[in-house]
């Protein structure tokens, strides 16, 4: 494996160190970070890409900054949800000579699908990999955020433990409330089933479309547990959204961010739930007025919330910070080790199989065997978003 470690001075004189794989490489793929494993870059390798990996200081890149590592001749970027893909860019890549970009991610909400198609160019997503890991965070922030354990961590750490009390750290049982899911998609319905089946929990969902599986399952789980002599569980299709708001006592969103789900949560609606509810957001920060929940957080203290995405990261809205029923952490949610290996693996194959001219996978829902570290991966672009639009042909393996 032949590496080489650059250093080079972009028109900015800013200093770029761009490590590179296999320098004779036909094909150009820049990745615009550092991604987790080596395997994508060993499947890049093995198929003729030269693979260029920026290390820049900074964390966000701007568009200049990518535009400087497109240069020239450019076949495809791999890139991430913090860049900005609009028009420049895209033209940018054509002008180079790119096929694809692909974020390293399931959401691409930072990329404008409709300037991709005006270049031609793919646009590649990750799904499936990250489904259950981003479940098990938001219910990671529901135990968190019901069971007070970050302040009660902090309260240990600052040597304020003086001995067991009655009233020290009270917080919500799950067991036997409801929960309520928004977007009832791959995430959403994961994160259903662990909280049902985990805790026992009651359904509420809303989402434009019918979950049959999510529903046959609380159905098959309820008979399970009367048939042991247990309460059974039970589910419920709302049929809106505010049904769920004023209902659940724990609520977790994981709708896509569009013009439809901006500030879905404002503050009226944030006004319909429980004062004692939990909100747990792992989607996306703008489906939350931040600024009105800080409002709500300090109105009314027995209000929880967990999370993991915010409006305008990196920063927090003022006041987030100080409130004691906030538990936030730095968008994590997608962050297990074999989640994020399989992500740059999904991002890079997106990649290849444009560069290369192989047809795309016929179900991005299913990308198991492009994930299997044992065998070659299909020839094929696990997941192109505008597949369609461009007219791509599908994989009929
Ligand atoms: C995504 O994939 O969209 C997440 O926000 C990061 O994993």
């Amino acid at each position: 494996e032949e590496l080489l470690r650059l250093s080079l001075f972009s028109t900015m004189a800013k200093p770029v160190s761009i490590e590179v794989y296999n320098p004779n490489g036909k094909y150009r793929v820049v990745s615009t970070k550092p991604m987790p494993g080596t395997r994508w870059i060993n499947l890049l390798v093995d198929q003729g890409c030269r693979v260029e990996i920026c290390h820049l200081k900074k964390t966000i890149l701007s568009v200049e900054d990518i535009i400087d590592l497109i240069g020239d001749k450019c076949d495809g970027v791999i890139g991430q949800l913090t860049e900005d893909w609009g028009e420049t860019l895209f033209s940018a890549l054509s002008k180079a000579g790119g096929k694809a970009f692909s974020n390293m991610a399931v959401g691409y909400n930072n990329v404008d699908v409709e300037a991709a198609n005006k270049y031609g160019i793919a646009v590649g997503n990750t799904p499936g990999v990250l489904t259950e890991t981003t479940a098990e965070l938001a219910a990671s922030l529901s135990l968190a955020a019901a069971r007070r354990i970050v302040e009660a961590d902090e309260f240990m750490r600052g040597g304020l433990y003086e001995g067991w009390l009655p009233h020290l750290f009270v917080g919500n049982l799950l067991k036997g409330q409801t929960v309520g899911v928004i977007g009832a998609g791959r995430i959403g319905s994961a994160y259903a089933r662990m909280m049902v089946e985990g805790f026992k929990m009651n359904l509420i969902y809303f989402d434009l479309y019918q979950s049959t599986r999510l529903e046959k399952f609380v159905t098959a789980y309820g008979q399970f547990l009367k048939a042991n002599g247990e309460q059974p569980v039970t589910w419920k299709r709302a049929s809106s959204m505010e049904e769920v708001l004023r209902e659940a006592d724990l609520i977790s969103l994981h709708p896509v961010l569009d013009k439809t789900t901006y500030h879905l949560v404002n503050k009226e609606r944030l006004a319909m739930m429980k004062k004692e509810a939990i909100l747990v957001n792992c989607s996306r920060g703008p489906v939350i007025d931040e600024a009105a929940l800080v409002e709500h957080l300090k109105e009314n203290p027995m209000f929880r919330v967990g999370l993991d995405v915010f409006e305008e990261e990196p920063f927090m809205k003022p006041g987030l910070a100080d409130t004691k029923n906030a538990i936030v952490v730095p968008h994590i949610a997608s962050a297990s080790k074999w989640t994020r290996e399989g992500m740059a693996t999904l991002a890079a194959l997106n990649v290849l199989g444009r560069v290369k001219g192989y047809p795309i996978w016929h179900d991005p829902n299913r990308v198991d065997p492009f994930l299997n570290e044992n065998a070659s991966p299909p020839n094929a672009s696990p997941s192109i978003v505008n597949s369609k639009a461009l007219g791509l042909p599908v994989s009929k393996l």
